[in-house]
């Protein structure tokens, strides 16, 4: 029975960008809409998954039944992610931010008269969450699951991402063609075993045909 295929199975899915403030009114951050990410959780939940879902800021509704926890910047999310440990399955869809001020202003920086006609921002590496999580030695998800927009040598890149971050698979996004920004998708789904590429999809489409695959997947591998 497809309803409780994920039954007993507890996924953690990361949505949205994150945003790193400047000061207390300004913040870097990206255009991601976290809607692939949210259409992953609702197709957990509803192959019984007990899902908790941690997402930057943006303007989706949450998915009924998920165990929703809202966060702001990178380190906040890598917080909540390891809060929310153990889990069977980490899914990493958000568009983390790679990089953040180095300094948060508490007050609202003056940047006219600030002494230097162009004034410059120091910046600071943020936390690899999916990297962090994939490589804990206590608590490591079984299947950890990565995403990649590329947009040339898809399988190639996605490999090595797979290899760098200790993943179990990425899901490439190829990007080359008009995807971005747009409702479907272009997947290549990179495992350990090789890799497939998917008929290009709506997001919603992408999320239950992955959703179901990682039932497959842990269904194979599980106690039963
Ligand atoms: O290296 P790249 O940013 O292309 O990798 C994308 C994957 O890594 C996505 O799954 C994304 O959620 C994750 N990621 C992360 N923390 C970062 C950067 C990327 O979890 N700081």
């Amino acid at each position: 029975d497809t309803a409780d295929a994920l039954n007993r199975v507890h996924a953690l899915v990361t949505a949205g960008p994150t945003r790193e403030p400047l000061d207390p009114v300004r913040f870097l951050s990206n255009h991601s809409s976290g809607r692939q990410g949210y259409a992953i959780a609702d197709a957990l939940v509803k192959l019984g998954a007990k899902v908790t879902l941690v997402s930057g800021p943006v303007s989706l509704t949450p998915p009924a039944g998920v165990n929703f926890v809202s966060v702001e910047t990178a380190r906040q999310m890598l917080k909540a992610c390891e809060d929310a440990l153990p889990a069977d399955v980490f899914i990493s869809v958000a568009a983390v931010a790679d990089w953040r001020p180095a300094r948060a202003a508490t007050k609202k920086l003056k940047i006219k008269g600030a002494g230097s006609e162009h004034p410059s921002m120091e910046l600071t590496e943020n936390p690899d969450i999916l990297k962090t999580i994939a490589h804990k030695r206590k608590n490591r998800p079984g299947l950890v699951i990565g995403f990649a927009a590329e947009t040339h040598d898809v399988e190639e890149h996605a490999e090595a991402k797979l290899a760098r971050k200790n993943c179990d698979w990425i899901v490439a996004n190829d990007v080359s063609g008009d995807v971005m920004g747009g409702a479907e998708n272009q997947i290549v789904l990179i495992t350990r075993d090789g890799s497939e590429r998917w008929p290009r999809m709506g997001k919603e489409d992408v999320a239950r045909q992955l959703a179901k695959r990682i039932a497959d997947t842990l269904g194979d591998e599980g106690t039963g």
